[in-house]
């Protein structure tokens, strides 16, 4: 195994570019830095921007590189596998800092890449497989909520738990449809897509928003009436980082009654548990819309063969309803009796204890959890992949699902969320995520596991991209459709140099559908020479 590459290293490797790319006035990256910061401080009409830049020869920045990235299959680099890490990191306190960024980064011929939550399944937002130098914008400082009635202006580098946190501070009744993971970044999330537990009944987060702020190409803060309805309806789903850098959204919250009720049922195979699943598949996306019943795919010992390395799957019916045990009993009576659901499988809480629930958390968890954007995690390994289901599987498909997923010895987990209800009313066109009626539910791939050197790590993704082809014919096709926010690099993805694409944009596609076509009408208006690029952008018409 190689080690990371130092940071010396790339400001070395980087001079070199400066020097392709500014042919008649090479810039050293000292003089690069101290140019950038002149630029810096004369844009953001601020005369203090100390501890705003942070240079890679910096402990900060080693920190960063060598102790926050949480998924260690992105900080590997092999000299067949390289990625790159940006010259330095700006963290914006006020909107002129990340407009002068904008400014400054173009002037240099820099590229940014700009980080909400860091969530990014393939690191986009800090580190780049294009060999063209970087920095990143670290939006973590501009995380203001204000909320007024049922409108709330929330800033990007806000997290999921902290607009929940904020919300329910608020008013005990109200909520809003968004993602289950309360670390999961504002910018991100919203911009693509976004859904979780109260998608059937709201839609997506992405559903929900009623303006933006954003910093265009030229530095200049747009809402929605001086962006246009295009740029705004872009920036709902075609991803932030191709058209600029949002500062904030303004949303309209939802009402939630002021007791929800959860439950979680767990069944292994020899407990029947494909036949649930079976009907669960024919019945999620009809219920009630007060009722989401996700699905979740485990590998796990098998307790009845101990000690005999033997593995079966275990599946969770994982459920948020909104309203009482009195009300969900009769209405999984009807619809689910097979699962066999009972008063003292339910509880009924508070919808922000809810938000806890389904992220797992422990009982008797503080809400105040919901504020720690960065909870202790065990550094892993990562790999997600999506599709999404539009025609039924059967039992005998589910089994062969299960031997191939057994025959693995791999840890993967399935996670499959039921659409329908709003999601069916919203039009394919509404906004760029085009998977609406007709889609049954979402599956998430995800497999972690503890990283021991470029060999394995790529063991087990070549084992996932697999088992991918093999679920092929049972999802949907032309395109196989693919969820944004779920970001895959295996889809396809843009070359590095100058203007050059990837011939077919498979990837578009899969994320967008029919929408492709208008992002990249979007692109050419708003950022035609292509600024904000990285390996997955919309390229201009
Ligand atoms: C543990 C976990 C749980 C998840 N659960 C869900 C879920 O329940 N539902 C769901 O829909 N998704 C879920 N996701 C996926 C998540 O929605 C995406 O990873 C999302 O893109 C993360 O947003 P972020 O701001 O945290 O990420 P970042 O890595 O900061 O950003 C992601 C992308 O958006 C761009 N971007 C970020 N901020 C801005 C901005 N202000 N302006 C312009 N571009 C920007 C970045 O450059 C990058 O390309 C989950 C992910 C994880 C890791
Ligand atoms: C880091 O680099 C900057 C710019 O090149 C320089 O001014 C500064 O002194 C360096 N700091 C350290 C700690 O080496
Ligand atoms: C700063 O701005 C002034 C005008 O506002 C300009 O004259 C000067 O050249 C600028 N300096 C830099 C380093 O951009
Ligand atoms: C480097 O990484 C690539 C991509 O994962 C992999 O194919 C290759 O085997 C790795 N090389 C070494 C020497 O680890
Ligand atoms: C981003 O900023 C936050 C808040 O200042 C900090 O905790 C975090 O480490 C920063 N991340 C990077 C990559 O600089
Ligand atoms: C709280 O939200 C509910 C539902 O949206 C609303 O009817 C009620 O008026 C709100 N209460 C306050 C104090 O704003
Ligand atoms: C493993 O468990 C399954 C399901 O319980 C059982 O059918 C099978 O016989 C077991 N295999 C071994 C080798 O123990």
């Amino acid at each position: 195994m190689k080690q990371m590459v130092p940071p010396e290293t790339f400001f070395f490797f980087f001079s070199f570019l400066f020097l392709s790319f500014h042919a008649c006035f090479p810039i050293t990256p000292e003089t690069l830095h101290t140019s950038f910061t002149q630029c810096f401080q004369n844009h953001s009409h601020h005369p203090s921007i100390f501890n705003l830049i942070i240079p890679s020869n910096t402990t900060a920045y080693t920190n960063f590189f060598h102790s926050s990235i949480k998924n260690t299959r992105l900080v590997m680099t092999n000299t067949t596998h390289t990625t790159f890490k940006p010259l330095f990191i700006i963290s914006p306190t006020l909107k002129s800092h990340v407009q002068a960024s904008v400014v400054c980064a173009a002037r240099h011929g820099l590229r940014l890449r700009t980080m909400s939550g860091g969530h990014d399944y393939e690191g986009l937002s800090y580190i780049s497989h294009h060999d063209h130098p970087f920095i990143i914008l670290n939006l973590s400082k501009l995380r203001s909520i204000h909320i007024a009635g049922d409108i709330a202006w929330v800033q990007a580098g806000a997290t999921l738990g902290e607009l929940y946190h904020e919300i329910a501070k608020k008013n005990k009744s109200m909520g809003f449809p968004a993602g289950l993971c309360p670390t999961v970044g504002v910018g991100g999330h919203f911009s693509g897509g976004g859904f979780g537990t109260l998608v059937r009944k709201y839609g997506l987060a992405a559903d929900n928003i009623i303006d933006a702020h954003l910093v265009d190409v030229n530095g200049r803060v747009l809402n929605r009436e001086t962006m246009g309805e295009d740029l705004f309806w872009a920036i709902r789903g075609g991803g932030g980082a191709s058209f600029g850098v949002i500062l904030a959204y303004k949303i309209k919250l939802v009402e939630v009654p002021p007791k929800v009720t959860v439950f979680t049922i767990h069944r292994t195979l020899s407990q029947g548990a494909t036949k649930l699943v079976n009907k669960w598949e024919h019945i999620a996306y009809e219920l009630n819309e007060r009722l989401f019943i996700r699905v979740l795919f485990l590998v796990k010992d098998n307790i009845e063969n101990k000690g005999r390395n033997n593995k079966t799957i275990e599946v969770l019916f994982n459920s948020l309803f909104l309203g009482s045990r009195e009300e969900l009993l009769p209405i999984m009576e009807d619809s689910f009796p097979e699962l066999g659901l009972e008063a003292n499988d339910c509880k009924e809480m508070r919808w922000i204890k809810s938000v806890l629930y389904m992220a797992w958390y422990p009982k008797g968890t503080p809400v105040s959890t919901l504020l720690d954007r960065n909870p202790p995690r065990l550094k892993n390994s990562l790999k997600g992949k999506s599709d999404f289901v539009t025609e039924h599987l059967n039992e005998k498909v589910w089994e062969r699902i299960w031997k191939k997923v057994l025959g693995g010895g791999e840890s993967l987990i399935m996670i499959l969320d039921p659409f329908g209800g709003r999601m069916d009313d919203i039009s394919e066109t509404e906004t760029p995520f085009p998977h609406r009626k007709g889609n049954m539910y979402s599956i998430q791939y995800l497999m972690k596991w503890k990283r021991i050197g470029d060999e394995d790590d790529k063991k087990h993704v070549d084992w996932l991209r697999r088992f991918y082809e093999f679920m092929a014919s049972y999802v949907s096709k032309n395109p196989r459709a693919a969820y944004l926010n779920y970001r895959d690099l295996d889809l396809g993805q843009n070359q590095g140099g100058g203007v050059s694409y990837s011939k077919s944009f498979v990837w578009g596609h899969k994320y967008y559908k029919g929408n492709f076509k208008r992002l990249a009408y979007v692109k050419s208006l708003v950022d035609p020479d292509n600024f904000f690029k990285h390996e997955q952008s919309i390229p201009p018409l």
